[in-house]
């Protein structure tokens, strides 16, 4: 098994990798806890424990996690919310708060999400918010959570007007990385993960990313040994980013390459067109292509990027005619005003006033991450819109 701490002082924790993991939830779940739950079998008996999923992961998943914590003692109730990205909202959180009082569940008992990063950012939300806080342990099963979402304790839900606008910091007690769950995955949520994995390796660490380059078909494939290194490369990398720099005052927005142009794609396809990390992985191919043109970085390094989102098999082009969903409030801004057309332009006006909507806009200007050669990065809020559409554009 691998572990990789995230060093928070009092709050930090350990993510744990290995294969059938859940198998193992139970009999670790007493000592994660200060002081650590004493009592029948280990410290389970009498105690609550409930899981967070939905139902494909339930069925999936949800008895062996269930009987992990059963043979501890544990009282395990479920708790099952529709699967979907529209279903991460106040309203679900409502529904689960419903719940934990129906079952009298009390602070010192932790949930369990047990999902992607929809059950995960819900969880962790309900989390913070119940009781004024209890517990949370993550068990993420898509690779995209595993190396991602799970790990450095942004919670959210989504507002009808923008994604993740309601929220809090608030750390996971654990981190259980069970790699069987991602042979049930589909191929395009693995493709997703992997973009964030590339990410990691352009933002902090080259070596990484040249081990990518060489590697890049056996984790699409869950070869294991490139798996687990992988997985424990990124974990890595966040964790010490996320210590030094928990609620992004700073370094933490380097997390977010790939993610400005990214979001703005996502937003304006209104979230159906494409998952997360093929947008993100279209944001870091024009993040790279920024950086490139402010000569930050070589085109041999622009071109390993592009190349090595394209072997994964991700996509790295906005398309010609791409769907808008219906208008946004759109910020006027000086350049942009009435220049809104279909087609290929009016998309690229389109995500220029998309990324004045974004949490990360500062006093109107736009912060991009680019990159400086590959293994490191810097933060920019002085690009020109001309700039950016000429990117966009090419
Ligand atoms: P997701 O949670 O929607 O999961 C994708 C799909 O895979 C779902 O249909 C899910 O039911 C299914 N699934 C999950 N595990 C499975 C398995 N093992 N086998 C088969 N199917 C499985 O999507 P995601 O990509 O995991 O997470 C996206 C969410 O994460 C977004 O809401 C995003 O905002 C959030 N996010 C949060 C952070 C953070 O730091 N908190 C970071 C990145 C993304
Ligand atoms: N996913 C970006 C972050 O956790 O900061």
């Amino acid at each position: 098994m691998e572990v990789v701490n995230v060093g928070l002082g009092e709050r930090s924790y350990s993510i744990y990798i290995d294969r059938g993991l859940l198998l193992e939830c139970g009999n670790k779940l007493p000592s994660l806890f200060s002081p650590p739950y004493k009592g029948g079998v280990s410290g389970g008996v009498g105690r609550k424990a409930v899981i967070i999923t939905n139902p494909l992961i339930r069925g999936l998943y949800g008895n062996l996690l269930e009987n992990s914590l059963k043979e501890e003692g544990f009282k395990v109730h479920f708790i099952e919310i529709p699967d979907g990205e529209g279903y991460k909202t106040l309203e679900t959180a409502v529904k689960i708060y419903d719940r934990l009082i129906a079952i009298k569940m009390e602070r010192e008992s932790p949930l369990i999400a047990l999902g992607g990063g929809v059950i995960g950012d819900i969880t962790g939300f309900v989390a913070a918010t119940y009781l004024r806080g209890v517990p949370y342990i993550q068990a993420p099963t898509t690779l995209l959570a595993q190396v991602d979402s799970s790990i450095g304790g942004k919670t959210a839900v989504n507002h009808p007007k923008g994604k993740n606008l309601i929220g809090a910091f608030y750390q996971p007690k654990a981190v259980f990385i069970d790699i069987e769950t991602l042979n049930t995955l589909p191929k395009e949520e693995i493709l997703c993960g992997a973009a964030e994995i590339i990410k990691y390796g352009i933002i902090r660490d080259g070596d990484f990313f040249e081990f990518l380059e060489n590697n890049i078909e056996r984790l699409i494939n869950l070869n294991e040994d490139v798996l687990i290194y992988s997985i424990k490369r990124s974990c890595e990398i966040k964790a010490d980013v996320v210590s030094k720099d928990e609620k992004e005052s700073g370094l933490r927005a380097i997390l977010n390459f790939g993610h400005t142009i990214g979001h703005a794609l996502e937003s304006l396809t209104g979230y159906k067109k494409y998952r997360h990390g093929e947008a993100v992985a279209i944001g870091m191919v024009y993040a790279a292509r920024l950086s490139l043109k402010l000569g930050l970085c070589s085109s041999e390094d622009y071109k390993r990027v592009v190349n090595l989102i394209t072997i994964a098999g991700l996509p790295t082009e906005i398309p010609p005619h791409p769907p808008l969903r219906p208008p946004l409030p759109l910020l006027q801004k000086e350049g942009i005003k009435g220049r809104s057309k279909g087609g290929r332009g009016g998309f690229v006006d389109a995500i220029i006033n998309s990324l004045y909507l974004d949490k990360k806009v500062k006093e109107e200007k736009i912060r991009f991450v680019l990159m400086k050669g590959i293994g490191s990065v810097e933060l920019r809020s002085d690009i020109s819109n001309e700039l950016i559409r000429k990117v966009l554009t090419h």
